[in-house]
């Protein structure tokens, strides 16, 4: 039996949306016994976004899919598959795939949650490539979005000023060959970091009860300096692995948008490629670490800035709770 012929996969269009509510350092030394110039220093972060209480990671979700679906020209009946990566789910079940498909009425659509924290982006982008590849889905709306601010402690200086709210999306549709689109990806997980990154209480091991609330296990637990050391050797060999393999080198790559966790991961990333601030796209400073809605959000602020042109080599690259990691790299091929 001849071998059937797979397809190319691109992304056609990109968007985002985040809450209106801006938290600053300055907010949070109120809060928290911390300051500007520590978390500026340590981290790159700012300000960040914090969804009104009762907005779910649907409602970003949807705004961000809206936005995508209008950039790729296309409308909600097209879509045939919705996965949205999210560790803040606005319920444990139904998946959040569900509630928005019906926000955005996608009524050909079949879709799933993925959870794979900051990774889950590019993990769902795979995905979604495969799909597409296989020809077994034609347009599909690819969802990052967090409410991270749900699941923290407010009370605990050395996660709460980490994360923010937002979500991007992106469409991912079949692409003439001549456009390359998506190149290569490189996704791993090792759950030995399973005890470093997590949330303890809420799950089947450990369902919600008194004693979780009141010990606080419902809420993002890191050890900072532990995740901090893996995240950089993560990001870096990951990153530095994908653009090697293609005999790239530094100056081929157009841009490197990097899940924004902490600008020294980033910047250690960045060195290890050999690229120049000017190749980089950060949002961390405005946006703080929105797990998986940071690198779809960071695609759509680089394509409003006009960073993204057609056949633009890009390069993603993540690193999350899992441990999870992986890089992507693509021709740009969004109208
Ligand atoms: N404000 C002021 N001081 C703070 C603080 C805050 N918000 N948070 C922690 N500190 C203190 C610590 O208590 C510690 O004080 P001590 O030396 O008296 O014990 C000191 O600052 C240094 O803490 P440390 O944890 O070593 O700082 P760090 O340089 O490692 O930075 C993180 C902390 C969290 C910013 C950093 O470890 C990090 O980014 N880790 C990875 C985070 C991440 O990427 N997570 C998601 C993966 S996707």
């Amino acid at each position: 039996m001849a071998a059937r012929t797979l397809l190319t996969a691109g992304i056609t269009g990109v968007g985002m949306s985040f809450p209106e509510k801006r938290l600053t350092n300055a907010d949070l030394e109120k809060m928290v016994d911390t300051n500007d110039e520590w978390i500026v220093e340590r981290t790159g972060i700012s300000e960040r976004r914090i969804a009104e209480k009762g907005v779910g990671s649907s409602f970003h979700g949807a705004k961000a899919a809206e936005a995508a679906m209008e950039h790729a020209r296309i409308k909600p009946d097209d879509v045939d598959l919705i996965i949205v990566a999210t560790v803040t789910p606005d319920m444990a079940f139904p998946a959040t795939a569900c509630l928005i498909q019906e926000m955005i009425g996608a009524s050909n659509a079949w879709g799933y949650d993925l959870e794979g924290a900051c990774s889950g982006f590019l993990f769902a982008l795979q995905a979604a490539r495969a799909q597409v590849m296989a020809g077994l889905a034609n347009r599909v709306l690819v969802v990052g979005s967090e409410v991270m601010s749900s699941i923290l402690d407010w009370t605990d200086r050395n996660t709460c000023i980490l994360f923010g709210d937002g979500a991007g999306a992106v469409v991912v549709e079949a692409v003439p060959e001549s456009r390359v689109g998506i190149i290569d990806a490189i996704n791993r997980i090792d759950g030995m970091g399973a005890k470093y990154l997590n949330m303890k209480a809420g799950g089947s091991v450990m369902p919600a009860s008194v004693e979780t609330v009141e010990q606080k296990l419902h809420t993002v637990y890191q050890a900072g300096r532990d995740v901090y050391k893996f995240a950089v050797k993560g990001m870096a060999n990951v990153t530095k692995e994908i653009v090697d393999k293609h005999n790239f080198t530094a100056r081929d790559v157009d841009l490197f948008v990097p899940h924004q966790a902490n600008i020294r991961i980033i910047e250690a990333a960045q060195r290890r490629v050999g690229l120049e601030d000017s190749q980089v796209v950060i949002t961390i400073d405005k946006f703080g670490n929105t797990t998986a809605g940071s690198i779809p959000s960071a695609l759509a602020v680089a394509h409003q800035d006009g960073r993204l042109k057609e056949g633009s080599l890009v390069v993603l690259c993540a690193f999350g709770a899992g441990f999870t990691w992986g890089s992507c790299i693509m021709r740009w091929t969004a109208p």
